[in-house]
């Protein structure tokens, strides 16, 4: 394998900030770039069929990842995909009912967990890196590609539960925790292979979301949350350690602070809640910070979007940043605010 060395200057934007560098204007992408704001995704999303067809479609789901590229020149583009494909690789069942989002068949017992294998993941998983060699081609070169996954405890809530409810994983976790131990333990390692194939089909940075991440109290947060992150964070770097990781455990308040403590990674992107003054003085001086625009500003646009990127850019401005938003945008997002906020980020 041949390592390419880039100088600062020809380097990306994004990949500079990871490598502790502080630039001004920041790089900008948005978490759900792709997505149901932007009539040019809806159309493509009707031609695939289902929302997981536009996901295995890789030249679609290539399409779908370039339109807010095209539209706004970020300076990053995120595969487009979703952390559901790694239980649907494991053939677990899973579905998304329109305008209600994700179901699967919950995992109840043993006799479920059991039936979790990695027959047919490579096959699954092979349309995602064709979909990753495809936009290695056809992006412009100053855009960086980050590839992501869930991370085990997020993707264990909506298998244990086959929904968006958070309380059965949290009681199976209780209850049985040598069996979910198990299951996240699969997790780990999938997750691992996964975003390793990312990479090697072309992922330059990879993103672990961490949805629920802040509903744990903290010994639970610590064995479901740090130390599966952890674990899977070291084993990604064992394979490849110059790909840089941003940790996203959404909702974890003063966790973020032991999260970093105990997960290598390089970024953490932090939710809409988070003080920008805290995020400054806890994490910034030790991995570089991404966030934290509420997506509504995304609706009400005008003065008061301009005041609250005014606020994050002289706050976070003064070490490694990267302009996004504290959670994905929504479908009510409206995409004129959106080039009015790379504007507003762009300007010196
Ligand atoms: O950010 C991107 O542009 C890349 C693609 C991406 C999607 N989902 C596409 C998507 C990424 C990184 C995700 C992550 C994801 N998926 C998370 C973690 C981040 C978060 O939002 O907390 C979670 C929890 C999921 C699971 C999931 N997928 C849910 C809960 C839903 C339904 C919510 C909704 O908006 O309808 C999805 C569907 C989904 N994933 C959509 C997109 C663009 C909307 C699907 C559609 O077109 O109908």
């Amino acid at each position: 394998m041949t390592t390419k060395v880039q100088s600062s200057a020809t380097k990306q934007k994004l990949l500079r900030v990871l490598d502790g560098e502080t630039i001004n204007p920041p790089p900008i992408w948005l978490m759900r770039q792709a997505g149901r704001y932007l009539p040019e995704y809806c159309r493509t999303r009707r031609q695939a069929g289902s929302f997981l067809e536009l996901c295995y479609n890789p030249e679609l789901a290539a399409e779908v990842t370039l339109q807010p590229i095209r539209r706004y020149q970020f300076d990053a583009s995120i595969l487009f995909a979703d952390i559901l494909i790694v239980p649907d690789a494991l053939g677990q069942k899973v579905w998304f009912e329109e305008g209600e989002g994700p179901r699967l068949t919950p995992i109840e017992n043993e006799q479920d967990l059991n039936r979790l294998n990695l027959a047919r993941s490579e096959e699954k998983f092979s349309k995602i890196y064709e979909t990753v060699r495809i936009l290695r081609r056809e992006l412009p070169k100053e855009t960086a590609l980050i590839g992501f996954c869930g991370a085990p405890w997020t993707v264990a809530t909506y298998m244990v539960a086959g929904r968006g409810d958070r309380t059965a994983a949290r009681l199976w976790a209780y209850q049985q925790p040598e069996l979910f131990g198990r299951l996240i333990k699969l997790l780990v390692q999938v997750s691992v292979d996964y975003l390793a194939g990312q990479i090697e089909a072309g992922a330059q940075v990879v993103q672990i979301f961490d949805s629920w991440a802040g509903d744990l109290p903290d010994d639970e947060f610590h064995r479901w949350v740090l130390e599966p992150s952890r674990e899977l964070v070291a084993q990604l770097k064992q394979r490849h350690p110059h790909v840089p990781v941003i940790g996203f455990p959404r909702g974890a308040g003063a966790g973020y602070k032991d999260f970093i403590r105990h997960v290598d990674v390089d970024a953490v992107s932090c939710d809409t809640t988070m003080s920008l003054t805290w995020c400054r003085d806890n994490l910034q001086e030790h991995v570089a910070v991404q966030g934290n625009l509420d997506p509504l500003l995304l609706i009400a646009g005008g003065p008061v979007l301009a005041r609250r990127v005014k606020q994050i850019r002289e706050t976070l401005g003064q070490g490694p940043h990267i302009f996004n938003l504290g959670h994905g945008i929504t479908p009510a997002a409206s995409p004129d605010n959106v080039a009015r906020l790379v504007e507003l980020v762009r300007e010196t």
